[in-house]
Parts: structure tokens; sequence; C-alpha cells
């Protein structure tokens, strides 16, 4: 039987009408917007994309909504003092950091002095602690996605096998984090697989709900999968660069053949993708209360 196709598109325009509604509200009462700032420093096509999407999307929901852009060559030192202006400032209650950054910059350096409040990526050590204790103020934007999906889209993941496919800070670590939480949308058994483990497939092939963001095209194929599997693409990877700088856009799991064997799969691109977003957009409105006390 083939998946369930849980469209991300759909379900973050759910919520992006939700949090208009709360935003517009808000608004009304207090007299002020979320102000969210994204910093690009340098000139990453993707990162350019990423960002632009940002800053649309939060001026579609009413936000102050500044994209700062910084030449590639601008000093670490520039940049703290950069990310502190906008610490200082009250009409800023989200700033983030397109990453990646540039060499000549300690990305963590960066990251650590974002004031922990206004940090909405969720990656400053104070709010991967609160996280990791299950106090977390901002869930990172790519796992609260997919936690979002998880729920909305009608997977299980109490008491279910999950496994993730990657560690990295921004997706891995911090997902296998919040579903070993108890409460909704958590409380499963969750086991993390990576360049490391010695039979990757043993694993995945136990999983009611997969998780892959491995970074690579097929990643995951239709035998390394369980009928009746949950799966969740993370993957973004480009293929097939045109010269006019056009290229496919594939998850990490090989689509067609596991749809044919899961129960619900997300899709590449429109799936885990636009959920990135509207969770950033959901750990604004967080600020921004948190500013004005409406917790
Ligand atoms: N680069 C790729 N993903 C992300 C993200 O979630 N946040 C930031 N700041 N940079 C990224």
């Amino acid at each position: 039987m083939a998946a369930k196709v849980i469209s991300g598109k759909e379900v973050a325009q759910q919520i992006r009408a939700e949090i208009k509604v709360e935003v517009d509200e808000l608004k009304q009462k207090h007299n002020v917007v979320p102000g969210l700032v994204t910093i690009l420093v340098g000139e990453n096509p993707a990162s350019i994309s990423y960002v632009t999407a940002k800053g649309k999307t939060a001026k579609e929901l009413g936000y102050n909504s500044i994209q700062d852009d910084q030449p590639g060559d601008i000093s670490e030192e520039d940049l703290l003092a950069l990310v502190d202006r906008y610490n200082k400032d009250d009409s800023i209650h989200g700033i983030l950091v397109q990453l990646p950054l540039p060499k000549h910059i300690d990305a963590n350096k960066v990251l650590y002095a974002i004031n922990p409040d206004k940090d909405v990526d969720g990656f400053h050590p104070v709010n991967v602690g609160k996280l990791v204790i299950g106090e977390a103020i901002f869930k990172p934007c790519t796992p609260a996605g997919i936690q979002e999906l998880l729920i909305r889209g009608g997977a299980e993941t109490k008491g279910a096998h999950t496994v993730i496919v990657g560690r990295s800070n921004i997706v891995g670590k911090p997902i296998a984090n919040m579903l070993i939480q108890k409460g909704p949308g958590a409380n499963s058994t969750v086991t993390v697989v990576h360049t490391g483990t010695k039979d990757i497939a043993y694993h995945t092939k136990q999983a009611d709900i997969l998780i892959v963001a491995a970074g690579q095209p097929k990643a995951v194929t239709a035998d390394m999968v369980k009928e009746g599997a949950a799966v969740i693409d993370v993957g973004v990877n480009r293929i097939g660069m045109t010269p006019e700088g056009k290229a496919k856009l594939v998850g990490d799991v090989d689509y067609e053949p596991v749809k044919e064997k899961a129960s619900l799969i997300t899709p590449v691109p429109g799936g885990v993708g636009p959920m990135t977003i509207t969770m950033l957009m959901k750990n604004t409105l967080a600020a921004y209360k948190y500013s004005l006390n409406e917790k």
C-alpha cells in the first residue's frame, strides 16, 4: 500500500494562519509587532534563498522583518558588534545568523553572542541545555517542524521506536532529545545512527518512525525501511545543476520505492522545508510574547 503523503506546505499554511490570528490580537493590544532580523554574511546561493524565504514569510505575517546583508569579508569583531547591537534593540525580538559562516569567522562564537532570549534558532548552549532537560523555550526550527508534522500527520510517537539517521547539532541531536521527553508528540524509544554506526540498515529496518537527515541522496533505500513505517525526509540536495544555476531538489530518501512501503512519508520539496520557516515564525512569536510578558 502506498503511503499517505504529508504536505508540509499545507500544514505550514495552517500553522501560519494560527500565528497570524495571535499576532493580530497582540498587535491590537500592545501596538508592537514581532521583530526578526536575519543576518546574512556573503553570497552563498542556498543561504540567500533561505533568508529571502524567511523574510517573505515574516512580512506576510505582519512582522517587522529586517534582512541585514553583510559582505563575506566582514571581520569577526564587526559581526559580533552587529549581533550586540540587535541584542540591545527593543524592536527586535528574534536574531538569526544564517549558517554557514565564512571560514575566518568562528560560528560558535557568534551564536554564543546572541542573547538567549532572542535566539530563535535555539542554537545557544543555554537553549540547547533547556531543550535537553525538557524546558525548551525555543526548539530548533527543523526538529520542531518534524515534531509538528508527526503530530498533525497522525504518527503515534508514544512507545514508537524512532530511528534518526544523522547526528548534526541542527537536526539529529535536538530531535533525538525532543522525542525522548515525556509528553505529547514524544515519548519515543530513540536510536541515532551515524557515520560511525556499523550496520545502519539493521537499525533503520526496525524503525516505526524513521527520520533521515544524512545529507546524501538515496541514503535510505526501500530495503532499509520496515513495512508501514512513517518516514520523514529532512534532506535538501541540489542535483544536476544547469549552467543557469537551476538544480533539482531531492531528499535523502529514495522517494518512490520507499513511498510504496511506508505508511506516511514527507516529500522533498514541500515537506520539512516549509515547516522549518514556520517554526522560526513561531519562535519569533514566542520571543515577542516573552518581551511582552505574555507567555
Ligand atoms: N543554515 C541551514 N539551516 C539553518 C538554520 O536552521 N538556521 C540557521 N541560522 N542557519 C541555517
